[in-house]
């Protein structure tokens, strides 16, 4: 089993290597990534020079980087994507050129290289928000920021080629992720790295917003899963059904620190927040699938790789200089206010 991993040097990506590697020794990996600002080839050090794992650098909106990628590969499981939806809010023009516009580029390369099954990993995000009960992979989509907006066109773009040429496209709709070498901006990373600093958490809003939070290792399982078993065409949610406002988890994250709660800071809400996020994961679970892993295990087990892993985080943070302006310009006036 030859498998192409796009932005296989990011958070799920390379999760999702050690997870294939040390899981199927039958697996041989390319990873394709461009190593943007949230890209960390240092992630997939401990496979270099193993004859299973090929790296190569490049873009997914490159026809040439695509098509050496694709070389003896048989399927795909693509992430590369921009990520961050603040970021999509500063500035989207990046996230439809690489989610839309590099997802073409991987689908004609995936009918050009006969591949045998796409997995395009998408989001929960593109349904919107709900404020009860919990979406089905037929409610129709409705997207609330830039970020997601382009996701939803990947997976309108790789179902209309599934329809149109029968690439066999597969497309996974997951909840949000947490555990090692996520990037620290997102919320549990960025908290966990403030926090221990002694620095305040900016908690949007009031702060109640849902999200439902899941294992990393469970999502990697779930798309091997919907790699091996799952029917072309088809859409599969992804969740692990536990539910917490951000300040719950935020209060969960300052305890197992032992850090006070002064340290919470309330400031101006993201615009367009979506509220809740919640999907039916009926479908996928018919595959045999189900999340393995509690989730105040895996919290305790992040804290304690990011307590562990300062370095890592520390260097991401000191060395992005773009980072650093992001994040003064999004929450200068936040903060002060
Ligand atoms: P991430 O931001 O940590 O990593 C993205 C990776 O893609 C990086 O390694 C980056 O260098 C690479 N990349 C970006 N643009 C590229 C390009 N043009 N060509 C090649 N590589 C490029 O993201 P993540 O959190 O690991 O998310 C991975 C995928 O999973 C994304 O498609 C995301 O939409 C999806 N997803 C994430 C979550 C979550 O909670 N993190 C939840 C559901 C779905
Ligand atoms: P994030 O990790 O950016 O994921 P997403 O927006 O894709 O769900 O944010 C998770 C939640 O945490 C979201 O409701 C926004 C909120 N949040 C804050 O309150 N403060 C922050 O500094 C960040 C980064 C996120």
């Amino acid at each position: 089993m030859h498998i192409l991993v796009t932005g296989g040097a990011g958070f799920i990506g390379s999760n999702l290597v050690h997870f294939l590697l040390e899981h199927r020794s039958d697996c041989r990996l390319t990873v394709l990534d461009s190593l943007t600002y949230a890209g960390c080839r240092q992630n997939l050090a401990r496979w270099e020079g193993d004859p299973r794992f090929r790296f190569v650098e490049g873009s997914i909106t490159d026809p040439q980087a695509v098509d050496l990628a694709m070389q003896g590969a048989r399927t795909c499981l693509h992430l590369a994507a921009e990520t961050h939806v603040d970021r999509s809010i500063h500035d989207g023009a990046q996230f439809i050129a690489t989610n839309v516009g590099g997802t073409q580029v991987l689908l004609d390369g995936a009918r050009r290289h006969k591949l045998e099954r796409f997995v395009l990993v998408s989001t929960d995000e593109v349904y919107g928000s709900i404020p009860e009960g919990s979406f089905r992979e037929t409610d129709p989509l409705c997207p609330s920021s830039p970020y997601s907006a382009s996701k939803a066109g990947a997976d309108l773009l790789a179902l209309a080629h599934h329809h149109t040429y029968g690439t066999p496209v597969l497309i996974t709709r997951c909840t949000n992720n947490f555990g090692p070498y996520q990037y620290p901006e997102k919320l549990i990373p960025f908290f966990l790295s403030q926090a221990m600093q002694d620095h305040e958490l900016p908690v949007y809003g009031d702060g109640l917003q849902v999200r439902d939070w899941i294992d990393v290792e469970d999502h990697c399982e779930a798309l091997l899963q919907v790699l091996e078993k799952g029917s072309p065409g088809e859409i599969y949610n992804v969740g692990a059904g536990h539910e917490v406002t951000n300040l719950e988890i935020t209060h969960t994250m300052l305890d197992l620190l032992g850090k006070p709660k002064s340290l919470v800071r309330h400031v101006q809400d993201r615009p367009g927040h979506d509220r809740r996020y919640s999907v039916d994961t009926t479908r996928l679970r018919a595959l045999g699938w189900k999340p393995r892993h509690e989730f105040r295990e895996t919290l305790e087990r992040t804290v304690d790789w990011y307590r562990r892993n300062q370095a890592w985080w520390e260097d991401l943070r000191r060395k992005r200089e773009e980072y650093q302006k992001f994040y003064e310009q999004q929450y200068a006036g936040r903060l002060g206010g």
